[in-house]
C-alpha cells in the first residue's frame, strides 16, 4: 500500500506510436511524404531513402487511392538516434554511442523479464473503429518491390500466437501477404516459434487462433522480430525494456492479447489445414527467394483500428534495407551475450554484418586464451539460438581487429588463415527455402552448410607470427599530433 491509503498502480505502456512520433519529429527525424503510391512507389522511395547516409522516418499520407489519415510509415529503425530512443536509451547521434549505450543491456532485459508481464486493460484506443465484415485493403498496403506475388499488410508487424499445451504466448514478426479482402497468409520459418505453434494445432487438427498487430511503437516489431528465447513472451521483454508493462486488451474472438494503443490489428484463425501459395517476396538478404510456396491462410473475423491509422512498413531487400541497421545493431548485441552465455571467454567486440542481413555474415573478436579457442567461439556463433538461422559465414579474429570493418575482417581472412585447415565445414545445417542458394543445394529439406574461418593467428605462433607493418599507435598518435592539418580527415 502505498502512502495515503492509495494502492500503488504501477504505470503501463500500451505502445504508442504516436508518442513516439511526435518525439522523433522534435529530433528532426521524420519527414512527412504526400502523394505517394501504395503500388510500388511506397517500397521504392524507402528503398532509396534508406540508403542515404542519415536517412529520415517516412510518414507517407494522401496515399493513393487512400483517405487522408490512411498512413503508411517506413524506415522507422533505421538511424542511431530513432533506435536509441525506441530502446529508451539516451538519444545518441552516432553509430559507436548507440553500440555503447546498448552493451550489456540484453542480457539484463532478459532477466528482468519476468517481472513484467503484460498487464490485461479493458479498453484501448485500438478499438476506436471494428470492421465485423474484414476489409484489409481498406489500408494502403504496398506492392513492395517488382517481383512481390502480392501486397503485403505485414512487414512491421507482430503475429501473436498461443501454444497449444501451455500458456506461452509469443510474438513473432513474419511476413503477411494478402489473398483478398478477409484472407493473408502467414510465412512463418519452420524452427520460428509461431511455426511450432502452428504445427502443433495442425498435428492435433485444431483451428489456429492469430492476432496480427500491423502497427504500434516500433518497440514491438523490434523485439518479435528478433529471436527471444524459446518459451519466453516478448511482451516480457518488451515490458523489461521500456521498464513498464505492457498494457493489452485481449481479442473478443481468439483471446489473445494485443497492444491497447495499437493502430491495426486483424483478428482470425488458421482453419484446419488451410495452406496457399504465398510469395514470392523480396527479402532481407536481397533476393527474391526461389518462387512462391504456400503458407497457412489466416481467415480473418474481426478487424480493429485506431482513427487516423498507421499501417507499420519494415520492407526488406539488398542490403542496406529498412531494417539491416536495426538488426545488426540488435542482433550482434544478443550474439555477444550468447557467446558469453555459453562460456567463451575474453569475446572482446562481434559485429552481424549488414551485407549479410545481420544473419549471414557475423564476425567476433576474441583474446586468445587457450589452444582451440577460436573454434570454439566460431561454432557457437554459428550455432547458437540467436545465430544458427541462416548463418553462413561465421569468421573469428583477433583481438586488434574490429569485426565490424570489413577491410580489416578480410585483411585477416586473406593473412592469417591457411584454407586446407582454417575452415571448418557444417554440413545439414539450419538453413532455409528463402536462402536464394537453395536452389543449387542438393538437399530436398532447407539444410545448408556453414563455414568457420578461423582467422586467427595461430595459437602455436602467437608468439612468432610475423609483426604487423603499421605504425604503432604511440608513433601513429605522435605523427597525427604534429601534422594535423595534413592528417586531418
Ligand atoms: C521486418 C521483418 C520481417 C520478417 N519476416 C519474416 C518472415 O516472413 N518469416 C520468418 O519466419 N521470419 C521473419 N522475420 C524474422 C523473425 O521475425 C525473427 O526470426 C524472430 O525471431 C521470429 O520470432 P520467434 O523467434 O518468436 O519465432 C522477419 C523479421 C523482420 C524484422
Amino acid at each position: 500500500m502505498a502512502r495515503h491509503g492509495r494502492s500503488h498502480v504501477s504505470p503501463v505502456n500500451p505502445l504508442d506510436l504516436r508518442a513516439w512520433l511526435a518525439e522523433i519529429r522534435k529530433l528532426g527525424e521524420l519527414k512527412e511524404v504526400a502523394g505517394a503510391d501504395w503500388n510500388l512507389e511506397l517500397g521504392a522511395i524507402s528503398e532509396l531513402n534508406v540508403k542515404k547516409d542519415s536517412p529520415p522516418a517516412l510518414l507517407f499520407d494522401d496515399i493513393k487511392g487512400y483517405p487522408r489519415g490512411f498512413r503508411v510509415l517506413t524506415c522507422s529503425t533505421s538511424s542511431p538516434a530513432r533506435l536509441s530512443s525506441i530502446l529508451r536509451l539516451p538519444v545518441q547521434k552516432t553509430h559507436r554511442g548507440l553500440v555503447e549505450a546498448l552493451r550489456g543491456k540484453p542480457a539484463q532485459w532478459q532477466t528482468a523479464a519476468a517481472g513484467f508481464a503484460p498487464v490485461l486493460v479493458s479498453s484501448g484506443v485500438v478499438l476506436e473503429n471494428m470492421q465485423k465484415q474484414p476489409d484489409v485493403l481498406a489500408f494502403p498496403a504496398p506492392l513492395w518491390h517488382e517481383l512481390d506475388g502480392g501486397r503485403y499488410i505485414g512487414t512491421g508487424c507482430s503475429v501473436v500466437t498461443r501454444d497449444l499445451d501451455s500458456e506461452w504466448i509469443n510474438v513473432g514478426t513474419y511476413r503477411v501477404q494478402v489473398h483478398d479482402r478477409s484472407h493473408v497468409a502467414l510465412d512463418m520459418v519452420p524452427g520460428k516459434h509461431g511455426r511450432i505453434h502452428y504445427e502443433k494445432h495442425k498435428a492435433a487438427g485444431k483451428r489456429f487462433p492469430v492476432v496480427i498487430i500491423a502497427g504500434c511503437d516500433p518497440l514491438g516489431y523490434l523485439i518479435s522480430g528478433i529471436e527471444i528465447p524459446f518459451g519466453m513472451c516478448e511482451y516480457n521483454y518488451m515490458g523489461a525494456v521500456l521498464n513498464e508493462k505492457i498494457a493489452v486488451v485481449k481479442g473478443p474472438i481468439t483471446g489473445l492479447p494485443f497492444p491497447a494503443a495499437a493502430e491495426i490489428v486483424l483478428e482470425g484463425f488458421v482453419e484446419p489445414n488451410d495452406e496457399r501459395s504465398e510469395g514470392p517476396f523480396g527479402e532481407f538478404h536481397g533476393y527474391y527467394p526461389g518462387k512462391a510456396g504456400t503458407a497457412p491462410v489466416v481467415s480473418i473475423e474481426r478487424v480493429y483500428y485506431r482513427n487516423q491509422p498507421i499501417l507499420l512498413g519494415s520492407p526488406p531487400a539488398k542490403p542496406p534495407n529498412d531494417y539491416s541497421y536495426s538488426k545488426a545493431v540488435m542482433r550482434s548485441a544478443l550474439l555477444h551475450d550468447a557467446l558469453v552465455a555459453a562460456g567463451v571467454p575474453d569475446v572482446k567486440a562481434l559485429w552481424a554484418h549488414e551485407i549479410g542481413g545481420a544473419r549471414m555474415f557475423n564476425v567476433v573478436a576474441i583474446k586468445q586464451r587457450y589452444a582451440g579457442h577460436a573454434r570454439q567461439a566460431g561454432h557457437i556463433l554459428s550455432q547458437c539460438g540467436v545465430g544458427a538461422y541462416m548463418s553462413r559465414y561465421s569468421v573469428v579474429v583477433d583481438e586488434d581487429i574490429d569485426p565490424a570493418n570489413l577491410q580489416e575482417v578480410m585483411w585477416a581472412v586473406a593473412t592469417r588463415t591457411d584454407p586446407a585447415t582454417d575452415i571448418d565445414i557444417i554440413e545439414r545445417g539450419l538453413g532455409s527455402k528463402n536462402d536464394p542458394m537453395f536452389v543449387a543445394y542438393r538437399y530436398a529439406a532447407p539444410l545448408s552448410s556453414k563455414a568457420i574461418i578461423d582467422a586467427c593467428r595461430p595459437w602455436e605462433h602467437l608468439h612468432d607470427f610475423p609483426a604487423v607493418a603499421e605504425a604503432s599507435k604511440e608513433l601513429q598518435e605522435k605523427t597525427r599530433a604534429k601534422w594535423k592539418d595534413l592528417l586531418a580527415p
